[in-house]
């Protein structure tokens, strides 16, 4: 993983986290609240219901003990069911609280949305899709594949890694932009399919040999060194390594060079495609 995909998967850690606490702040709080609020009607209707039970035994003072032994004892006073209106400003709190709470949810749910989504689209990366290191093949079956029987070649296309393996000359790379920086392995290097024009998928021209970029007309030959057109240096490749026999293909590791002033291999061999 690179230190880029480092970071912004630590990024959306932090945001999911974040929203986390946000959702458990704000459920917390609507808790509190609710047990203050259920306390104070609570007293309060105590308070009401305690009031005509002292008045009714204060209003009938002829009574005495030995009426109350002889008749039946009076029924209980129904509880009085009340409205409990909100004054002005309770009603404003009220509302302040609701706006305070669903601010924070909805604020919330797009950090965790944003999160979630930035996961998802580090997670192919992390289990080796393209941005990471994708395992090519066995490189002798791989050169096997890009060396044809009539002296021509064919890139080996490897549609995850979005990537044209091609040969590549190790005895002239010290002539070149590509040595010391981990983008040739036992002959092979790894181009990145992408026009550094403006980006269209380059396809590759059999009868002349090279790549030939269908939108604009820019041209490079089998080792993807510029020769033509408006692309303003050579095509991009990716990091590769051999390991036990097999070509790793770094795709998160993008390394660019100029337009090549020496040429490792010809180009046109034959007739263009574009
Ligand atoms: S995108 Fe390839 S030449 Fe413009």
């Amino acid at each position: 993983m690179s230190a880029g995909q480092a970071v912004a998967l630590g990024i959306a850690l932090v945001v999911v986290l974040s929203s986390a606490a946000i959702f458990t702040l704000a459920y917390r709080r609507e808790s509190e609240s609710r047990a203050v609020g259920t306390l104070d009607k609570e007293a309060r209707r105590r308070t009401r219901l305690r009031k005509p039970v002292e008045v009714s035994a204060a209003s009938d003072p002829g009574v005495d003990d030995e009426d109350s032994e002889a008749e039946p004892a009076p029924e209980p006073p129904t509880p009085i069911r009340e409205v409990i209106e909100l004054s002005p400003a309770e009603f404003g709190e009220t509302r302040r609280q609701f706006l305070n709470r669903a601010t924070g949810v909805s604020f919330g749910a797009f950090l965790a949305f944003f999160g979630i989504t930035s996961l998802a689209f580090l997670w192919p990366k992390l289990q080796g899709g393209f941005g990471g290191k994708i395992d090519a093949g066995d490189v002798t079956e791989i050169k096997a594949a890009i060396f044809q029987p009539d002296g021509s070649i064919e890139p080996f296309y490897v549609a995850q890694a979005k990537t044209y393996v091609v040969p590549f000359d190790e005895d002239a790379i010290s002539e070149t932009d590509f040595g010391g920086i981990g983008v040739v392995a036992e002959g092979l290097s790894g181009l990145f399919q992408k026009c550094v024009h403006l980006g269209c998928r380059v396809p590759w021209c059999s009868s002349s040999q090279g790549f030939e970029c269908p939108c604009h007309g820019s041209k490079y030959n089998a080792a993807g060194e510029y020769e033509a057109g408006p692309a303003p240096r050579n095509l991009d490749r990716f990091a590769i390594e051999v390991i036990d026999g097999r070509l790793i293909i770094n795709t998160g590791v993008v390394r660019d060079t100029p337009r090549a002033k020496v040429k490792t291999v010809q180009y046109p061999q034959g007739v263009n495609c574009l």
